[in-house]
């Protein structure tokens, strides 16, 4: 099907709530035609899962089910309309912890039944595409982004609005589950991302060399061996500075991501290239990337910090363009935790 046969208008000045529960951020936004934001309401989980070094699921859902409501009536006071002035609910529908999304999903149908209004079904990994849109919707396309998240290591090429092209992906760990579980490994706490992000101002990265797997071989990322070569290397040297290990794994991790997206950008005439997911809140990975684009002639998209990590404007703003092409999703749309990104016009 194509943008263009399904096309169904909807009058400007949409205000669409959006719902995100995959994994262990409660969040609720309203946003106007898919790029004006009203509210964006976030309620972290991280110090619930903190004394358990990692997100543990069935915590995760209890917690959204205490959460998902006062953060809904958050979003909407914040937005400054009333629960009547909702067009559309837009709700993440995977990938993620199945009994985290079933929350979600099952609220954000009951609002659209109560309130008689569409339930829009989203793609968490589109949703993550859409938010260096939000905050820039002129965006020429098409674009390489860089989707890295705690769940996925994704280079896109974005040709139009449902257009995608999955380039390469990892094929082990995923890019912030390798910070992660290094940060774990050099007891750095967790997430491990914005730790290592952190302590690696203070190290010098030239003071070891890790591996950067597949670095010359196509578009698919590895990040497992890294992790290994990290554990025997802080073994080998029990006396090694923690910063400059962290310094020197992220300085590997940045190297590989953005040689692949410099590279695919180049292979496919990219007119720029894109961040997106919680990875993407990375010093360096932006330094670099900022660099990279400035030398290729491309322009750079990157999100704020806020936008990169899990929301519902993202979602919301997915659901907007979601509405456009297909119109409203039925309402016996299941939560599917493992979804995958997949191109409307492929
Ligand atoms: O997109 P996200 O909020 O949730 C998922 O959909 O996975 O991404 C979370 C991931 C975690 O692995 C976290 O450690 C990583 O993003 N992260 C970072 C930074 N901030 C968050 N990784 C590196 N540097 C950061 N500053
Ligand atoms: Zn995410």
């Amino acid at each position: 099907m194509t943008t263009e046969e399904n096309s169904q208008p909807y009058p400007a000045g949409m205000r669409i709530l959006g719902i995100e529960t995959s994994c262990d951020e409660t969040a609720a936004a309203v946003v106007v035609d898919g790029h004006h934001v009203l509210s964006s309401v976030v309620s972290s989980q991280i110090d619930i899962h903190a004394r358990y070094g990692g997100v543990v699921p069935e915590i995760a859902s209890r917690a959204h089910v205490e959460l998902l409501t006062p953060v809904i009536a958050r979003s909407l006071i914040e937005a400054g309309i009333q629960d009547d002035h909702v067009d559309a609910v837009a709700a993440t529908v995977g990938p993620g912890l199945i009994g985290a999304l079933l929350v979600g999903v099952s609220a954000a149908k009951t609002l659209a039944l109560v309130w008689d209004v569409p339930f829009i079904a989203v793609n968490h990994l589109e949703a993550h595409l859409y938010a260096a849109l939000l905050e820039d919707p002129e965006i020429e396309l098409p674009v390489v982004v860089l989707l890295v998240s705690g769940g996925h290591t994704l280079l896109v090429l974005m040709e139009g609005h449902g257009n995608y092209r999955v380039l390469g992906s990892t094929i082990d760990d995923a890019a912030g589950e390798a910070f992660d579980k290094v940060a774990r490994y050099l007891g750095l706490g967790y997430p491990g991302g914005p730790a290592i992000d952190a302590i690696s101002m203070e190290g010098d990265p030239q003071s070891m060399q890790f591996p950067r797997a597949m670095l010359n071989e196509g578009y698919d990322f590895s990040f497992s061996g890294l992790k290994t070569s990290v554990v025997n290397y802080v073994r080998r040297n029990p006396e090694v500075h923690t910063a400059d290990v962290a310094a020197a794994f992220q300085e590997a991790v940045v190297d590989v991501l953005v040689t692949k997206a410099r590279r695919a950008a180049r292979d496919h005439g990219a007119k720029g290239l894109c961040l997106a997911g919680g990875v993407a809140a990375n010093s360096l990975l932006r330094e670099r990337l900022l660099d990279a684009c400035v030398a290729d002639g491309l322009r750079a998209f990157l999100p704020s910090r806020a936008m990169c990590t899990d929301n519902a404007a993202m979602v919301a703003a997915a659901g907007w363009y979601r509405l456009q092409s297909d119109g409203p999703s039925p309402l016996d749309t299941g939560a599917d935790p493992n979804l995958r990104l997949v191109s409307t016009l492929s």
